[in-house]
């Protein structure tokens, strides 16, 4: 990482600096109001003869409106290359938009506007000029690992400078320091969703998992291999992994381990690939199934987010790492299984498996001592029928905690909407004829519902104690906006890496 004091901040490949300073380096980015038909005075400063006039000539033709997301790219003019952004109505304009058109700038940028960039704002507060960077940065993201590249391509790297007054520099720079942080575990989590499923699979992700703790003192992984998962009774975790030649994992992140009291707990469903199993899937778009394991990515890309942004309560992160083939030695539709709670399960789908390998993370959460446990799944085709790619499901077991991340989503303007834990639901799955619970629901409606029914099943009390309470707890659905999700603006394809900033939110802002 990169790293250039007092007031910078390094990107993966993009380095933002804040300045109070006139001087225009490379390509200008104007982010604008809507009906705004000349340069703003307090724009101005600096800024060649020429260019004024090319910029003012756009906005007096309205050849630019500066509507939301716009952008609009000056690249004849003799004093400079310029990039309009495009805001939205004063006075209507939120911090959501400004992330949004800092994305849609980096989304524009091609190699005319060459590597440097002075972005001058207009009447935006710090927090508003925060979020800008914070899209370009989120935006500034291409997985071609892949692709063979030249070598121009590897080295360019983004300098931005983000100008304010000299009494806004230091939040300014603090703040976005944070979202360099933010932003690099969510794109650990998309690199983590991305990677073929030939090269991530359980052991891969616990390897990352052990190397990446290495660079944090506060930081322990432990890998409960597939030997240690089967003596442990891991039962829902080795059915599921088990025809594979991939065996399944278990890895355990701690930060902070030794902060005393509750600490907030995090499950994530690590299907590394999801062939369905014996219950084979259809062919078609199978592919999508490497990102199976977005819920274990995450997680892993929250808690990098915190390493990165220096949190330092006590938080634990437990992935459920599997690849779900079918085999000789697979799991068979109409198996009993047992794993970490005691409680039986009549497999009746083994493409179910996602709330198998979550029902020993989840039980295992029991021991941490948490004040909450969140669970993260790309868990059924259901819910992406639900709420298509615009919205995570999101369930629980106590009604203000559910609120509380609903509003931990809309904060950061990840959204996660609120589904019926109904007792009917429980009903259903626990309505086997031969064991405690089963992994199939009775019909085929209300799919999403009876899966969160079902986990609901395996988390445990306080303390495990039989007649205690049990642990506040929620799931997160992200079928749909783990992947896939079109109309995200900060993602032009694959992972998403969504709700890394959503649980960096909640716990930090606790
Ligand atoms: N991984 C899938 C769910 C999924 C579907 C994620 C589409 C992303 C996109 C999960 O393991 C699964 O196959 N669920 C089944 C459950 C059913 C057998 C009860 C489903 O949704 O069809
Ligand atoms: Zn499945
Ligand atoms: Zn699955």
């Amino acid at each position: 990482m990169k790293c250039c004091l007092p007031y910078g901040v390094a990107g993966d490949n993009m380095e933002i600096t804040v300045s109070a300073s006139d001087n225009i380096n490379g390509t200008l980015i104007l982010p604008m109001y809507e009906g705004v038909e000349e340069i703003p005075e307090e724009c101005e400063r600096g800024l060649p003869q020429g260019m004024k006039s090319q910029i003012n000539r756009v906005l007096a033709d309205g050849d630019f409106k500066a509507k939301k997301k716009s952008t609009m790219s000056l690249i004849g003019g003799e004093d400079g290359k310029v990039i309009l952004a495009g805001l939205g109505k004063s006075g209507e304009v939120s911090v959501h938009d400004f992330r949004k058109s800092g994305a849609a700038v980096f989304a524009s940028i091609k190699k005319v506007h060459g590597n440097d960039f002075t972005v001058r704002f207009t009447e935006a507060g710090v927090a508003h000029m925060a979020a800008f960077a914070e899209g370009m940065m989120l935006r500034n993201y291409s997985y071609d690992e892949y692709k063979m590249k030249d070598e121009e391509e590897t080295d360019s790297e983004h300098q931005v400078r983000l100008t304010c007054s000299e009494k806004e520099s230091e939040e300014l720079s603090t703040l976005v320091n944070k979202y360099r942080g933010i932003t690099k575990g969510v794109h650990l989590s998309r690199d983590l969703g991305n990677c073929p499923p030939n090269d991530m699979y359980p052991e891969v992700f616990a390897d990352m998992a052990w190397e990446w703790a290495k660079d944090f003192d506060n930081v322990d992984v432990t890998i409960i291999n597939y030997e240690q998962a089967i003596k442990a009774g891991m039962g829902g975790l080795v059915a599921v992994g088990k025809g594979s030649s991939r065996k399944p994992c278990m890895v355990i992140f701690e930060m902070n381990k030794n902060v005393k009291g509750r600490c907030p707990v995090l499950v994530g469903k690590g299907i590394t690939f999801d062939t369905g199993g014996i219950s084979l899937k259809p062919g078609a778009n199978m592919d999508e199934m490497k990102y199976d394991m977005g819920g274990s990515a995450t997680v892993f890309g929250t808690m990098e987010a915190l390493a990165q942004t220096g949190h330092e309560g006590k938080v634990v992160a437990i992935t459920c790492m599997a690849e779900n083939m079918p085999a000789a030695n697979a799991t068979r539709p109409g198996d009993v299984i047992k794993g970490l709670s005691g409680k039986t399960i009549e497999v009746l789908n083994t493409d179910a498996e996602g709330r198998l390998v979550l029902s020993d993370g989840l039980w295992k959460a029991g021991e941490y001592d948490p004040e909450f446990i969140i669970d993260f799944a790309t868990l059924t085709g259901a819910c992406v029928v639900a709420l298509g790619h615009e919205a995570t499901g999101l369930w629980s077991n106590d009604d203000d905690f559910r609120t509380e991340i609903h509003e931990a989503g809309n904060a950061v303007d990840e959204l996660a909407w609120p589904m019926p834990l109904l007792p009917a639901f429980e009903k259903e799955m626990t309505d086997s004829k031969i064991a405690d619970t089963r992994n199939l629901g009775a019909g085929r409606y209300g799919g999403a519902n009876t899966a969160a029914a079902f986990l609901k099943q395996f988390v445990p009390n306080r303390d495990f104690d039989k007649d205690g309470e049990q642990i506040t707890w929620a799931h997160m659905d992200i079928a749909g906006t783990y992947w896939g999700a079109k109309s995200n603006s900060m993602v032009k394809n694959g992972a998403t890496g969504v709700h890394v900033r959503t649980i960096h939110h909640l716990i930090t802002n606790r």
